[in-house]
């Protein structure tokens, strides 16, 4: 009898589940590659765990179609001692450094030197990418199959880390696409994201392990486990940037095409690569990186890298000393990330009366600039974080964003650090703070706290409201304490003597001054609104309320309901300005205002005349002349809204031939009823 005889069930069932198993394995590495190569997960997580898990078993009950480089394979085990060591195929480089253009344009001048004159652009200019700032690996491919993953090491030989490799889930086991070299190795940099490396830092914090210094040695530090598991668990990634055949050569003729081949195998590549024909456009690529690109990427990079994009031009440049390229450099940038003192925590009263907790650090170089200050939010982030006063914290600022604390160094503690809580009086008028229900803001509920009014007088002075030109933060403080300035009234009654009297006033920048003052008095209804800092009243909430009343004495006369009926506004913000001008102190200062000539209209309101202004109307039927939309215009053009159904809002219905349902809804509702003819009247009236 021969096997498939005396088996015959197990062959047909084995053979279907060979089928399921490639079906499985197609689905899934395609799902893994979306998720963590595209950034764009098609598969729902439930289906995709439910076609592991059969998968899993599968492969468990037939383990002769297990493969290494199956999607489930990934995790394996522990590796016995120390890494072995791993030849590469030829040498990994390095890179030269340029610290400013003009070692930039020094870079091109020396290639310039031995290739000659418009080499470069005849070469078709230069490729420029990130700089990740993560551990250099190099990836043997072979026949699109992954077999060892290792670290640079010296260069020419690194650590056999192809097991921790295999658990990145952005590195494909298996390349996509086909024909591909018998023997590659792709080379390129593992690093971990800003929230991946802050969440483990976060846990290992929990666990009271060491924190990681910053997200180069946790991911270098990842790939040296002896557990796969563990780093498994570490939120790794990776980008490519070259690859290596055997003979040294590399399988494009160009640095961009490699870039894209790369990336049809469906290996990622670093976002923000561009083509260069010149140096200095790679330069202005570069600046344009490091002070705006750098903070969007969730990543560190520690530069731009230039490389001349054609590979035979690279050939005859060479390699300087075995070591770095002719042919590429890196446009360094200042470090984004840094270790520094928090000398203390303070904290700040906004001008609603929020107590802002902020860190006074030992000044410190990161990202281009000194940095003395970090805001810390609110307590719940100090004590999530187990911020102490004395303690050494890592601090990122990348580009433009402010500077951001990631978290302590707790081993670096000497035990003279002092936690922090949030102050139960208020730091600047001693009034005790309170908290609101279940927000985690805690308040100064003194609304004449001169932090409160110092924080609302810089608001008012601000840009996008009365924009004081030269009204800076430190001369409001100043006029503050000089007692010349208690409200935003004050300081239109500023003169140009009493500035110089202060200190720092020059005669000139104190004219300046009341000249600037002067002439916001011409701002428009809109700014002072914004201004006045109305509780929910953003800038956007101001201008509406201003076209729609048209003037303060409208807005100040209106009911919670007509402010509700402006397009845009809803309740909270209806009820927060019917509360302000219910309030007599705010009543006041507007008064105040008033009187020292402020501009309380709005110049284009479509109240200006607007005789419907805050009525809801609503059509019913066919008018005699007007047509719905013409009706509508009319109505909106003096002031008026429109709605679709009758309710107790509705002011009156118009109601023409053939009008049904609203009709009865307003009768019943005792709703004044009118035509056409009385509409056109009401409409016009100025
Ligand atoms: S190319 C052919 N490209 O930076 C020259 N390196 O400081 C080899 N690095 O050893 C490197 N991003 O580990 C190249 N886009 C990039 C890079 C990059 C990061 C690392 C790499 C290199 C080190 C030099």
């Amino acid at each position: 009898m021969n096997a498939a005889s005396r088996f015959p069930t197990q062959s047909n069932e084995g053979n279907a589940a060979a089928a399921r198993v490639a079906l499985l394995r197609q689905q899934l590495e395609q799902a893994q590659y979306e998720y963590y190569v595209l950034d764009q997960p098609a598969m729902a997580d439930s289906a995709y765990d439910e076609q592991f898990r059969e998968l899993q078993q599968l492969e468990a009950s037939y383990p002769e179609l297990s493969r290494p480089d199956s999607p489930t394979m990934r995790v394996g085990a522990l590796v016995q001692s120390a890494f072995q060591t791993h030849r590469h195929l030829a040498r990994m480089l390095s890179l030269d450094n340029a610290f400013s253009d003009s070692e930039l344009v020094a870079f091109e001048e020396s290639i310039t030197r031995i290739a000659g004159e418009g080499a470069i652009k005849q070469a078709g200019g230069y490729t420029a990418e990130l700089k990740i700032d993560g551990a250099a690996v190099a990836l043997t491919y072979e026949n699109g199959h992954l077999t060892f993953g290792t670290t640079r090491g010296d260069g020419t030989s690194g650590e056999d880390v192809t097991s921790n490799i295999r658990t990145i889930p952005s590195i494909p086991l298996r390349l996509r696409g086909a024909a591909h070299p018998p023997v590659m190795e792709i080379r390129g940099e593992v690093f971990m994201t800003f929230s991946g490396f802050e969440v483990l830092n976060e846990a290992r914090v929990a666990a009271g392990e060491a924190v990681f210094v910053n997200p180069r040695n946790s991911a270098a530090g990842s790939l040296r486990q002896l557990d796969p598991s563990l780093t498994a668990a570490r939120p790794l990634k990776f980008f490519g940037y070259s690859a290596i055949l055997p003979n040294g050569t590399t399988p494009a003729a160009s640095q961009w095409a490699l870039l894209e081949l790369l990336q049809g195998w469906g290996i990622p590549v670093a976002p923000h690569r561009a083509h260069f024909a010149t140096i200095a456009e790679a330069a202005a690529w570069a600046y344009t990186l490091e002070h705006e690109g750098r903070a969007t990427l969730g990543f560190g990079i520690d530069g731009g890298v230039v490389k001349v994009n054609d590979v035979r031009l690279q050939e005859e440049l060479g390699v300087r000393n075995d070591r770095t390229p002719r042919w590429a450099i890196a446009r360094k940038f200042a470090p984004d990330m840094a270790v520094t003192k928090l000398e203390r925590i303070e904290v700040n009263v906004g001008r609603t009366g929020v107590l802002t907790p902020y860190a006074v650090l030992a000044p410190v170089e990161v990202g281009g600039a000194t940095v003395t200050f970090a805001s810390l939010h609110n307590a719940d982030q100090i004590a999530h974080k187990d911020l102490r006063a004395g303690d050494m914290v890592q601090l990122v600022r990348a580009g433009d964003v402010i500077p951001y604390i990631l978290g302590p160094l707790p081993e670096q503690r000497t035990g003279a650090e002092i936690r922090w809580e949030m102050p139960t009086i208020c730091p600047r008028c001693d009034t005790p703070t309170v908290k609101y229900g279940d927000d985690v803001a805690t308040y100064c509920p003194n609304v004449m706290c001169p932090g409160r009014l110092l924080e609302g007088l810089v608001h008012f002075a601000g840009r996008e409201a009365m924009n004081i030109d030269g009204l800076s933060y430190a001369r409001i403080q100043g006029l503050m304490e000089a007692n010349l300035v208690h409200d935003a009234a004050d300081i239109f009654d500023i003169t140009s003597p009493q500035l110089v009297a202060l200190e720092r006033f020059a005669q000139k920048s104190a004219d300046n001054l009341v000249e600037a003052i002067a002439s916001a008095r011409e701002r428009p209804l809109s700014r002072l609104l914004f201004g006045l800092g109305i509780r929910h009243v953003g800038s956007q909430a101001a201008q509406l309320l201003a076209r729609n009343f048209g003037s303060m004495k409208a807005l100040r006369e209106a009911s919670p309901e007509a402010l509700a009926n402006v397009r845009g506004i809803g309740d909270i913000i209806a009820t927060s300005v019917f509360d302000f001008f219910s309030n007599p102190t705010a009543t006041r200062l507007v008064e105040r205002l008033e009187e020292r000539g402020l501009t309380m209209t709005e110049p284009n309101s479509i109240s200006s005349g607007g005789s419907l202004q805050g009525a809801l109307i609503v059509l019913t039927g066919s008018l005699p002349t007007l047509s719905r939309s013409e009706a509508t215009a009319l109505i909106e053009d003096a002031g008026g809204r429109v709605a679709s159904g009758v309710s107790r809002k509705t002011t009156f219905v118009v109601a023409g031939d053939e009008a049904g349902g609203k009709l009865d809804k307003a009768r019943e509702l005792g709703i004044e009823v009118i035509g056409e003819s009385e509409l056109l009247i009401r409409a016009a009236v100025q």
